[in-house]
């Protein structure tokens, strides 16, 4: 069976679809592709339907890094459909922990930032939509850094 991870975060658009193309990025180059289904989705519905955001998209790019799918919004339904949902931020935490219905689906959320072996305590990827060329390079960093730790921990779990 493969492990299912959605990756959230406000818009669907910058954060999320950058940590799913780095997600996919890492997977691929461990060999490991038939063992993830990975997808990503945004509290809000306000860019629904829309690709992710060209300086997402260029910044990953300028790493070799594709970025794809459209945006939509995250909906209790996807607490069936993954194992894992990963939170941008403590706000998207809020949003989907208010939807989910057991205990079983609140287990499933993490902050994505606690895979980031750069962080000290809960952390955030901050939001670049309203920043600099440099925030969406921040995002791309701490991506790289959480993913390749989020790999290593589902290959081999910790205390296994
Ligand atoms: P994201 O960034 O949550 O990383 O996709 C945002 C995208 C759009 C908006 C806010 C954040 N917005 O307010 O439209």
């Amino acid at each position: 069976m493969p492990t299912r991870i959605c990756f959230v975060c406000l818009g669907n658009i910058c954060r999320s679809p950058t940590a799913e193309g780095v997600m996919r990025h890492v997977v691929r180059e461990a060999g490991l592709e038939h063992a993830f289904e990975l997808d990503s989705a945004g509290t809000a519905a306000y860019h629904a339907g829309e690709p992710p955001d060209r300086r997402s998209t260029a910044a990953a790019r300028r790493r070799g890094i594709v970025l794809s799918g459209r945006a939509r919004q995250f909906l209790a339904a996807d607490f069936a459909r993954f194992d894992h949902v990963l939170v941008m931020d403590r706000d998207n935490h809020a949003a989907v922990m208010a939807l989910a219905r057991s205990s079983e689906h609140k287990g499933k959320v993490r902050l994505f930032r606690d895979y980031d072996p750069a962080a000290s305590g809960p952390a955030d990827v901050p939001d670049p939509y309203y920043g600099g060329e440099h925030g969406f390079d921040e995002v791309l960093d701490i991506c790289e850094r959480s993913c390749r730790r989020l790999l290593a921990e589902l290959v081999e779990p910790v205390g296994d």
